[in-house]
């Protein structure tokens, strides 16, 4: 069967990464290179992204990782069939590289433009990964997001829940940064909380037993400063705070993904067995992977999680999302614009909402 061959470029936030995937929906496809440098040195010492200094480090590394992904492929220009580029949302200055630098390649190799969105790729990773089919429950969790989506088609989304302050991602980090761990918090707080008790301190479950499916992470994060700037706050405790702050992050995750399992039903209906997919960087964390697996086998949903590595930002997703428009003649023109904001689909009014399929 006729295969697709993408070249993804992703520079939304701190990563530089090309990388090459060919394939066909549903998946699962072949990454024949994924190239992903981190900018985390550049921004250490300043305890996040810096967007002006991200975007000069992108023009800097995109044109080796580029030459990098094609060569490790083993693969030409001449032999792909499209070139693809996050497009939005992100860090507008790095958003531009990237695009800009895909039109020059579409534009020399005279192959389509696909200008992706960075969310829909997170959302679509776990086809790459597992083939799944539509439609699925997503839990998108990044530094950045923070939503359940049910994912009917490719550029079909129904919005369940979002975040009405923080995401969860960048609750890890700011509550790393109360800690005295380094950026980005999210991997720092997991092995931290290894060595700690999470019931040592008693936070706060954001959002647990409300209707419908949003989260709020602001009020852990307060909880956790007040805490931690106690004169008797003790170094020795910061292990059973990161342990407590994960274990409040799960349980608040739980709480909202049951929710939207529901709503997930009531738009499907009940057949076969529906599968619940995690992305975005937070969903590298093995604690909360577990309880997401626990919880969906709980309640009759298959769970799709692709390995930490394409959670995270990376190229391979940007060219998967890239394969999956290519099948469906989903181009875009050389004038398509890079976006800062770009939701991937407004809120879902479920109390209208009847079985979208038979
Ligand atoms: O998807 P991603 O790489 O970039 C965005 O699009 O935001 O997600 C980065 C976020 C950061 O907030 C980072 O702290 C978090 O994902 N993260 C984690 C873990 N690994 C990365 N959070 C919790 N546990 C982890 N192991
Ligand atoms: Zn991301």
């Amino acid at each position: 069967m006729r295969t697709f061959t993408v070249l993804g470029l992703e520079t939304s936030c701190d990563e530089t990464a090309a990388g090459i995937v060919r394939g066909r929906a549903p998946g699962p496809g072949e990454i024949l290179s994924n190239v992903v440098l981190s900018q985390l040195q550049e921004h250490a010492a300043f305890g996040g992204v810096v967007p002006e200094i991200a975007a000069r480090a992108h023009v800097e590394a995109l044109d080796s990782i580029v030459e990098a992904a094609l060569a490790e492929a083993g693969i030409s220009g001449d032999r792909l069939d499209a070139v693809a580029a996050t497009a939005g949302p992100g860090l507008i200055g790095g958003v531009m590289v990237g695009l800009t630098t895909a039109k020059a390649l579409a534009l020399a190799w005279d192959k389509p433009l696909i200008a992706v969105n960075h969310l829909e790729a997170h959302a679509l990773t776990a086809r790459l990964t597992n083939g799944i089919a539509f439609p699925y429950l997503l839990l998108l969790i990044s530094g950045g997001h923070c939503q359940l989506l049910a994912v009917e088609a490719v550029g079909k989304f129904h919005l369940l829940g979002t975040t009405i302050d923080d995401a969860v991602g960048e609750a890890f980090d700011k509550a790393a940064k109360l800690l005295g761990l380094p950026y980005p918090g999210g991997p720092n707080i997991e092995a931290l909380a290894k060595a700690g008790d999470p019931r040592a301190f008693a936070l706060p479950r954001p959002m647990v037993g409300r209707e419908g499916a949003d989260f709020s992470f602001s009020g852990l994060k307060t909880a956790v400063r007040q805490i931690v700037r106690r004169p008797d706050f003790a170094d020795g405790a910061r292990a059973d705070m990161a342990a407590s702050f994960q274990a409040a992050v799960i349980d608040s995750l739980l709480d909202r993904v049951g929710s939207a399992m529901s709503m997930f039903r009531t738009l499907f209906g009940d057949r076969g067995e529906p599968t619940l997919v995690v992305a975005g960087g937070v969903a590298a964390n093995a604690a909360i992977r577990a309880a997401l697996g626990k919880l969906a086998e709980a309640q009759g949903f298959r769970t799709a999680i692709p390995p930490p590595p394409l959670c995270t930002d990376n190229a391979a997703m940007i060219a998967w999302a890239g394969v999956e428009r290519v099948e469906l003649g989903l181009f875009d023109s050389l004038a398509a614009e890079p976006r800062a904001r770009w939701p991937l689909s407004m809120p879902t009014d479920m109390a209208s909402a009847t079985p979208l399929t038979s």
